[in-house]
C-alpha cells in the first residue's frame, strides 16, 4: 500500500462524514460538528492552517554533514520523532462508525509505535469512550496518553487511577473541553478548572500531567502553577471556540512566558514533516496530529497509521537536511520566518 492507495480507501470508508481532501484544511467541513470540522464558521481551524502556511523555511545546503537524527526524548522516553497521535473520539458521531473507538484505538496505538512513535487516546460522554481505548494503552504496556475531559474533581481522579493501573506512562486532560459543543448537547458539559482545582487534581497524578488546550501566555503560566509538567498548545481543532487565534500565532510567547520550565507540545492543522520542523523552530518540543490519523487508520488500518507517521518522519528528516540541522535541538527560530 502507499499513501496515494491509502488516500483512496479513506475516501470510501470516510464518505459522506469527511471528504479526504487533497489538503486538509478545515475549507471544506467548515462549521460541520459532529463531523470533522470546527465550531461555528469554522474559522479557527481554517486560520490555523493559513497561519502554520505562513511560516517559510530557510533553506542552507552549505554545512558539514552529519546526517540527521530525528529522535526526541520526551517524558522518560526515547520516540523516532517528537511526533503523536492526538486524541480522537467519536467515531459514530464524527465519522461513519466504520471503527468503534477501540479499533480505532488499536490502529493509532499500534501504527505510531511501529514507527517508533506514540498516540494519545480520547475520552466522551459514554464510559466506553474511555474504557476501551485504555484497555488498547493498557495491551501496548502503557506507551500512549489517556487524555481526560475535565469532569468533576472525582470523575477525574477516578479515570488518572484507571489510566495509571493500565501503566500509562503520562496522563492528560484537554482542559479546552469546556467549549466543546458535543459534550453540551449530550447534557454532560466539561467546565473550566481553577489553578487550585487543577493543583489538587496534580497531586492525585504519579506519572508526567499534560494540559491540554493552552492557548494563551498567562494560560501557559497557570497551568505551570498548577503543576503541569507538559502543555500542548491547542484550539482543539478548532472545535471549541470559534475566531480563536492559531496555536502556532501564539506559541513563541507561550514558550517565551514559560521558558524551559515546561514541555510544549503543540496541534492544529499539522499535516506534514516540514510542519513539524516549523513548529519545532518556533518553540515546540513536538506536535500532535489530529485528522490526518482519522484517514490513516479507515484508508490503511495499523498499517496506514505505520506508513502515515514514517513519512512524517521522512520529511522532518528532509527539512532538516535542506536547513543544515543534524539534531532536533539544531532546529532553531532562525531557521523559520513569517512570511509578510
Ligand atoms: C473528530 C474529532 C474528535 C476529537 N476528539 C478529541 C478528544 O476526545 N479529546 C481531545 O483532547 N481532543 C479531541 N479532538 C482534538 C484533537 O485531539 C486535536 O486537538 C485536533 O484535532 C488537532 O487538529 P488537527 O486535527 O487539525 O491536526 C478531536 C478532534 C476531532 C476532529
Amino acid at each position: 500500500m502507499d499513501y496515494k492507495e491509502l488516500l483512496e480507501n479513506a475516501r470510501k470508508a470516510l464518505a459522506p462524514k469527511c471528504r479526504v481532501c487533497r489538503v486538509c484544511n478545515g475549507a471544506a467541513c467548515r462549521g460541520e460538528l459532529p463531523g470533522s470540522g470546527g465550531k461555528g464558521t469554522g474559522e479557527s481551524f481554517v486560520r490555523a492552517y493559513e497561519k502554520l502556511s505562513e511560516v517559510k523555511i530557510n533553506m542552507d545546503t552549505i554545512y558539514e554533514n552529519r546526517g540527521q537524527d530525528t529522535t526526541a526524548r520526551l517524558f522518560g522516553h526515547t520516540f523516532a520523532a517528537p511526533v503523536f497521535a492526538a486524541p480522537i473520539s467519536g467515531m459514530s458521531s464524527n465519522y461513519t462508525g466504520y471503527f468503534t473507538e477501540t479499533a480505532y484505538n488499536e490502529c493509532v496505538v499500534g501504527g505510531t509505535r511501529k514507527a517508533g512513535c506514540s498516540a494519545f487516546t480520547g475520552d466522551g460522554v459514554s464510559a466506553d469512550f474511555f474504557e476501551g481505548p485504555l484497555s488498547v494503552v493498557k495491551k501496548a504496556g502503557g506507551m500512549a496518553i489517556p487524555t481526560i475531559k475535565p469532569w468533576d474533581r472525582d470523575t477525574v481522579l477516578e479515570k488518572v487511577q484507571k489510566a495509571q493501573e493500565a501503566g500509562a506512562f503520562a496522563v492528560a486532560m484537554d482542559i479546552d473541553s469546556a467549549g466543546l459543543p458535543i459534550l453540551a448537547l449530550a447534557g454532560r458539559p466539561g467546565a473550566a478548572k481553577s489553578v487550585e482545582e487543577l493543583a489538587e487534581i496534580r497531586r492525585g497524578v504519579k506519572v508526567p500531567f499534560i494540559l491540554k488546550g493552552i492557548m494563551t501566555a498567562e494560560g501557559a503560566k497557570k497551568a505551570l502553577e498548577a503543576g503541569a509538567d507538559a502543555i500542548i498548545v491547542s484550539n482543539h481543532g478548532g472545535r471549541v471556540l470559534d475566531h480563536s487565534r492559531a496555536p502556532v500565532e501564539v506559541l513563541p510567547s507561550i514558550r517565551k512566558a514559560v521558558g524551559d520550565q515546561m514541555t510544549i507540545l503543540i496541534d492544529g492543522a499539522i499535516r506534514t514533516g516540514v510542519d513539524v520542523f516549523k513548529v519545532l523552530a518556533l518553540g515546540a518540543d513536538g506536535a500532535l496530529i489530529g485528522r490526518p490519523y482519522v484517514t490513516a487508520a479507515h484508508g490503511g488500518g495499523e498499517e496506514g497509521v505505520a506508513l502515515y507517521t514514517n513519512k512524517i518522519i521522512g520529511e522532518l528528516a528532509d527539512t532538516m537536511k535542506m536547513t543544515g540541522c543534524a539534531v532536533l535541538s539544531d532546529i532553531t527560530p532562525d531557521k523559520v520566518d513569517w512570511e509578510k
